[in-house]
């Protein structure tokens, strides 16, 4: 029987799944009380909202998917000379990630690439986990590849830190509270090029484009391209869990709380559960994933506890806590040396 909340037991029926209604906050909005007070809506019931009018133009957006196109359309033994390395830098291939190992049969039907903040080898700071330089595709296979990637690094991080000062507001803080250095001043961020394979996601069997997870940081800004996919469960401990649809908006960002920011409110700002269900459309995403610095220790906000509400969280430094879930997430590098 068809199930037309998407909740019921077929879930297969992706057709009738319902579709969620996000907030939007333009970011060219001169009223900041208004734009806080829609973040902070949206932070409190779905953990996910649409930014526009963020300041990258569509002309280079366009030009960054064309780019990823370009990149996962090379023969997958030119990909693989690029293999992620232990940094979280480089290509990672259909399957390598496996986010929900409950409900997953194999990994993630989507290969990626990850870019870091690039830093010359024979920086200090190079031997600390996720900084070091990046891997770039040789410039004869694509010349204005690196240089399209590094100007979108540069252009998130913009964006993010526009957003993160809203949500400052938005928690009773200063303004200016993630800009320190310790926290966006000097960040972790990692852009990652997503690219979902047309096949049809199969929930009932194991089958995902990407796996129901929550992201591990601050914020995620993630661009996708017009083919749906995305869905969010605002309550994972519901039963039967229910998943609803994130449109895709063209030109804006769909910008989700990680698991950082829920520690640091004390959940008052929900990290949501999300996935990606291939619909046999090949669907491509840029997620920008937005952590504070290593040392940054990320612990319950004074604004966020009370008596009444003490922290639920002990303190942890970030890099010990990223650092943990990547490790939990994706394939041993060492099983690839095997092939
Ligand atoms: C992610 C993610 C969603 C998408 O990379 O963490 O949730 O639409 N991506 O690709
Ligand atoms: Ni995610």
């Amino acid at each position: 029987m068809d199930d037309p909340t998407g909740d019921g037991a077929d879930e297969s029926s992706h057709a009738f799944a319902s579709v969620s209604v996000l907030n939007c906050v333009d970011l060219s909005c001169p009223d900041i009380h208004k734009s806080v007070s829609l973040l902070k809506r949206a932070c409190l019931d779905s953990g996910f909202f649409y930014i526009i009018n963020h300041g990258i133009s569509q002309e280079f957006m366009d030009e960054v998917f064309s780019q990823s196109r370009e990149f996962f359309s090379l023969p997958i033994n030119e990909k693989m000379k690029l293999l992620r390395n232990e940094k979280h830098r480089g290509y990672t291939p259909v399957l390598d990630e496996l986010l929900d190992p409950e409900h997953q049969l194999n990994g993630d039907y989507k290969e990626g690439y990850y870019i870091g903040i690039e830093l010359p080898e024979d920086d200090l700071e190079s031997q600390r986990p996720f900084y070091g330089p990046n891997m770039w595709p040789a410039s004869d296979l694509l010349p204005i590849w690196r240089e399209t990637m590094e100007r979108f690094h540069r252009e998130a991080l913009d964006v993010a830190r526009a957003v993160a000062r809203i949500i400052a507001l938005a928690l009773d803080l200063e303004g200016d509270f993630f800009d320190k250095s310790e926290m966006l001043g000097q960040p972790i961020s990692i852009l990652r090029l997503l690219h979902y394979e047309g096949r049809v996601s199969d929930p009932s069997n194991g089958i995902f484009g990407a796996g129901a997870h929550s992201d591990y940081g601050l914020i995620t800004l993630l661009a996708t391209d017009n083919v749906v996919g995305l869905q969010i469960c605002k309550d994972r401990n519901a039963k039967p869990q229910k998943w609803e649809y994130v449109p895709p908006l063209r030109g804006a960002f769909i910008v989700n709380i990680g698991d950082m920011l829920e520690r640091w409110s004390n959940c008052i700002f929900k990290s949501t559960l999300h996935r990606v269900l291939g619909n046999g459309q090949e669907r491509y995403s840029i997620a920008y994933f937005v952590e504070p610095s290593h040392d940054c220790l990320v612990e319950c906000l004074p604004t966020c506890k009370s008596e009444e509400s003490p922290p639920k969280f002990p303190p942890i430094k970030c890099q010990t806590y990223l650092s943990q879930r990547y490790t939990d997430t994706h394939a041993d590098l060492n099983s690839y040396k095997s092939h």
